[in-house]
């Protein structure tokens, strides 16, 4: 039985959430994005400092499975939910369930009444089974190529 604890951001995750990134979203995405979509949107390359200024940012809450980091989410003063990875290996396993349960509970103790995020088509399912509806749809454009999500919204 593993154990899962999950806890605030400290800034030595950056390496490690960079990777539960990558490999969510080429891992997890690819049923739904094709390969220049997930390359632009988690591209191998980057700038390890300014990830780590983002994480710093937006403080996620890191979802350790057996102490090593297996996914990571925020949520923010207004109620955007910015970044919500799970990691290839340990999806399906209830790790995304425990991180939205968890901001459900700080946003709730912080009196935020709305929860709100853009979703990929592969994370929309799951959102929509935890309440959030499509709100709106758009396209943007992400070092150049085209990546379609829709706005979904929640009041709490
Ligand atoms: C969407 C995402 C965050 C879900 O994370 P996850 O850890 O796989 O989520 P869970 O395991 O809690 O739930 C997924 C499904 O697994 C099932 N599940 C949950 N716990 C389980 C367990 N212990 N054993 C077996 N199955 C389980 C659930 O039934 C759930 O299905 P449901 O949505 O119909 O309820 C993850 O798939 C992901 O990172 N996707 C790619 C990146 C992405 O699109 N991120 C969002 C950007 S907006």
């Amino acid at each position: 039985m593993s154990s899962l604890v999950i806890r605030r951001y400290e800034p030595g995750d950056a390496p490690a959430l960079r990777a539960v990134f990558v490999s969510s979203v080429h891992d997890l995405a690819r049923r739904d994005y094709t390969p220049a979509q997930l390359g632009a949107w988690a591209p191998r390359e980057h700038d390890a400092e300014a990830w780590a200024r983002r994480l710093g940012a937006i403080r996620p809450f890191v979802a350790l499975v057996d102490g090593v980091p297996a996914g990571f989410a925020d949520v923010q003063p207004d109620g955007l939910l910015d970044l919500f990875y799970v990691a290839g290996p340990h999806a399906g396993r209830g790790v995304g369930t425990a991180l939205m349960e968890h901001l459900h509970a700080e946003a709730r103790s912080g009196g935020i009444g709305r929860l709100w995020s853009y979703v990929s088509r592969t994370a929309e399912p799951f959102f929509a089974r935890r309440g959030f509806v499509v709100e709106s749809r758009r396209v943007v454009t992400v070092r150049g190529v085209e990546l379609d999500h829709a706005r979904m919204g929640k009041v709490l």
